[in-house]
């Protein structure tokens, strides 16, 4: 499979509109085919994948916030430890995978080996005072084997982790290093414009991917994806 990927919008986004355009863009990229949306929450990301053609199943462990009535795919109340991936080419990890601990992150990125997967989460270190997660920066980083990042005390509620009281949140380092560990090249797509170290991330296995597309160095550079026509160049855009 030969991922396309001129069509990302590379740009920063705001909340929560330009979330769900970053993740169309990326999807504008990939082949349609069967995708698994975990930790669905309110199903907007699966929403927008079914309109595009995707076969789409949402999985979330909890329902209050999905429009059970409205839906036209398959959703799955499941904890997302216990998903056999095995039918899906392409795996949604969007404002999941800092809800969960060290330990079942690499068991979900050991199940998605070879997929495509489009991942967007938070990362731990350098937090900007002037953001909501400024509290983050007190918290010490810890060393778990060749990772780093902090844990995150999870408070109730119904978009926070399902059964883990807390959580791991990587350094980008880290991070980049996790998606490395199990495979993957890396595109980090776009980050948040109000908490800068959260990102979308394309992950595919090596050799997948057609062009690489540089964004801009940026915010407020030029608009759009960047092109590099023809250079097909496996691994990391960065
Ligand atoms: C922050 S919300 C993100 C919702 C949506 N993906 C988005 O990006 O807007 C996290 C979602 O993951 C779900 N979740 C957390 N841990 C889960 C688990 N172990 N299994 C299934 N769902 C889980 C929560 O119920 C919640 O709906």
């Amino acid at each position: 499979m030969t991922l396309d990927l001129t069509k990302i919008d590379f740009r920063p986004f705001t909340y929560p509109a330009k979330r769900v355009a970053i993740f169309r863009s990326i999807l504008a990229s990939l082949p349609r085919g069967p995708l698994v949306d975990l930790g669905a929450g309110t199903c907007v990301f699966s929403d927008a994948a079914d309109e595009l053609g995707f076969a789409v199943t949402s999985i979330d462990a909890r329902t209050e916030r999905v429009p059970l009535e409205q839906l036209r795919w398959p959703f799955l109340q499941q904890d997302i430890r216990d998903v056999d991936l095995a039918p899906y080419a392409t795996v949604c990890v969007l404002g999941l995978l800092y809800h969960l601990t060290l330990p079942h992150q690499l068991a979900l990125l050991k199940k998605c080996r070879g997929k495509v997967v489009i991942v967007d989460t938070h990362c731990a270190d350098s937090v900007d005072r002037s953001t909501t997660l400024r509290w983050l920066a007190g918290l010490p980083l810890i060393h778990v084997d060749q990772y780093v990042g902090k844990l995150y005390r999870e408070p109730p509620g119904v978009c926070s982790s399902f059964g883990n009281g807390e959580s791991f949140w990587h350094t980008e380092t880290s991070l980049r290093r996790l998606f490395a560990d199990h495979g993957f090249a890396v595109v980090k797509v776009a980050g948040s414009e109000f908490a800068p170290l959260r990102a979308f991330w394309l992950l595919t296995s090596h050799g997948q991917q057609k062009a690489t597309v540089v964004p801009p160095s940026a915010p407020g550079g030029p608009p759009g994806p960047k092109a590099v026509p023809g250079a097909t160049r496996p691994g990391n855009a960065s």
